[in-house]
């Protein structure tokens, strides 16, 4: 039977895993507005971020769902699954600045808002959950603190004392146009209940080159923007720019993925520090077959010695199983793109490999790169695998795990668990039709996951955006959304389940 191919044994506690089939399908399905005209709600248009963060109150059973350029925040009712109602929804002002990010906790809810303009310090607003029953036609605001700059993900303590906010800090024009690369940093904000709440802001200067902490195996790509392009200096406390956040059960401990950095940062809650920096390991793609090519004629996992990758995650979840914590996380990749509109000057760490074939030493490599139905049609990082002194590529690096990783807090010098090449299986075996699908641009002449199949195949390949982590009845369950279909894997000897259709 096919369902045997599939065994994953996962060196974490446990030695079996049992494998077993299960199908999800859809409940229900709501469209959400991309803006408003005047008053009234403009549906359609694609890549709008209708929805762009969710979270939900188990107490009322609604969903908070923001949407970025719409501007606005939908409280909607789930008690019925099969049956969402839309209750009502709240406008956030053009001052307010571009909800990012939300969170949801014991009758509060906190949305991070990065201002208009984008390099400028952003917010957190507090609000009080709807109550059922009330009859309530919008929030109430209860308080607002100001946080760093481009504010991209929020997380509450188990507690709900303590919300913690990345600022990813992402490079741009200021006010007067000018280019400026804002600080990475984290905000920890305590007691915002009480109307008196303490603001801890948290800083990366002590990574910075001739600081105590300055390790040269963190990734810093903006670091290397020619003088010639930019003629001024980057930190790497500019360059590290915090994405995404999961908190320790005992409220003690935020992880912090920096993604285009390739690294996790831990920052101790209580006393407001960066702990560590840990920079990941390349994955090595010598032994594991992937699709690399859109121009192959179909779905080709081929083996490619000296191609490796950055993980470079951005969605993170932590888990315990007995007193060790472990982090699973989603390998999607992220290059660096600066643009004459949105910086001033155009760069990028990225390359198609076929454009750098002529720089790399190894003679095979280099025929491959040069051909486009192997790796010449891929993007490769051009501040990684080159030595400094020939300047030419030893290997390539490609952006992004292409699956998930398991990490052992106590040691993540090597992850405990990868997925490998199993989306790719997993897409060609049962998903064949979305196969490495690309998400649907509002510039494609594409109109569907289907007729943008292979497309990622030469950037992110099988990128997982999303990943969580949940535990039924004592099994932890950890589910993770690709741009073509979920993927849900239990970590202790579980079952291993797949969704039926695809997410994109
Ligand atoms: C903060 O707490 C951590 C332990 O989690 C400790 O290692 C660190 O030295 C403390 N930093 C300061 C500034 O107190
Ligand atoms: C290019 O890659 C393919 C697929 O792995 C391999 O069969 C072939 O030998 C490689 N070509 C060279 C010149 O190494
Ligand atoms: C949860 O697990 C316990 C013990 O294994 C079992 O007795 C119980 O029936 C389970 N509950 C559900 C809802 O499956």
């Amino acid at each position: 039977m096919k369902m045997n191919t599939l065994l994953l044994v996962l060196g974490i506690t446990c030695l079996h895993v049992t494998v077993g089939f299960k199908s999800f399908k859809p409940l229900s399905y709501i469209q959400l507005p991309t803006s408003l005209n005047s008053n009234s709600e403009v549906f359609g248009g694609l890549d709008l971020k209708a929805s762009e963060g969710a979270a939900y109150d188990p107490v009322n059973s609604i969903l908070y769902v923001i949407g970025s350029t719409s501007h606005l925040m939908h409280a909607i009712d789930i008690i019925d699954p099969a049956n969402p109602v839309r209750l009502f929804k709240h406008r956030f002002t053009i001052g307010e600045g571009v909800p990012q990010a939300i969170d949801v906790c014991r009758g509060e809810i906190a949305v991070a808002l990065s201002a208009q303009t984008d390099t400028n310090e952003g917010h957190v607003r507090f609000y009080r959950t709807y109550t059922r029953g009330s009859g309530a036609t919008d929030v109430v605001q209860i308080g607002y603190v100001a946080v760093g700059s481009h504010p991209q993900d929020i997380k509450y303590t188990p507690d709900c004392r303590r919300v913690v906010v990345t600022n990813e800090g992402s490079a741009g024009k200021d006010e007067g146009g000018a280019y400026i690369d804002p600080e990475g940093s984290v905000t920890i904000i305590e007691d915002e209940r009480t109307g008196n709440p303490s603001v801890q802001q948290v800083d990366f200067l002590k990574y910075n080159v001739e600081q105590p902490n300055f390790d040269m195996r963190i990734r810093t790509p903006s670091l290397y923007i020619p003088k010639s392009v930019y003629n001024g200096d980057t930190t790497v406390a500019q360059d590290l720019e915090p994405e995404r956040i999961t908190i320790s059960s005992d409220g003690r401990t935020a992880w912090v993925t920096l993604q285009e950095n390739n690294a996790i940062a831990s920052v101790d809650i209580r006393n407001g520090t960066v702990t560590s920096v840990i920079p990941l390991p390349r994955k090595n793609w010598q032994n594991i077959g992937v699709d690399v090519s859109d121009r192959d004629g179909g779905v080709h996992r081929r083996t490619y010695p000296g191609l490796q990758s950055l993980r470079q995650p951005g969605a993170i979840a932590e888990f315990e199983i007995g007193s060790t914590k472990f982090l699973v996380t989603a390998d999607a990749g992220g290059i660096k793109q600066y643009t004459a509109a949105q910086h001033g000057f155009t760069w990028s760490d990225s390359a198609v490999a076929k454009t750098i074939a002529a720089q790399i030493a190894n003679a095979n490599l280099k025929i491959n790169a040069s051909d486009d139905e192997f790796l010449g049609r891929l993007l490769i990082s051009t501040v990684d695998g080159k030595n400094a002194f020939t300047g030419l590529y030893s290997h390539l690096e490609m952006f992004g795990g292409r699956g998930f990783s398991i990490w052992d807090t106590n040691n993540p010098a090597a992850p405990v668990y990868d997925t490998d090449g199993t989306h790719e299986i997993y897409m060609e075996g049962f998903y064949k039709p979305v196969f490495n699908t690309d998400y649907v641009k509002a510039t494609a002449a594409y109109t569907s996951p289907e007729m943008n199949r292979d497309f990622a195949s030469e950037f992110q390949g099988a990128h997982v955006s999303a990943i969580d982590v949940a535990n039924d009845n004592g099994t932890v369950l950890l589910v993770a959304g690709t741009w073509s279909y979920w993927h849900v894997v239990s970590v202790h000897g579980g079952h291993e389940y797949r969704s039926a259709c695809p997410t994109v």
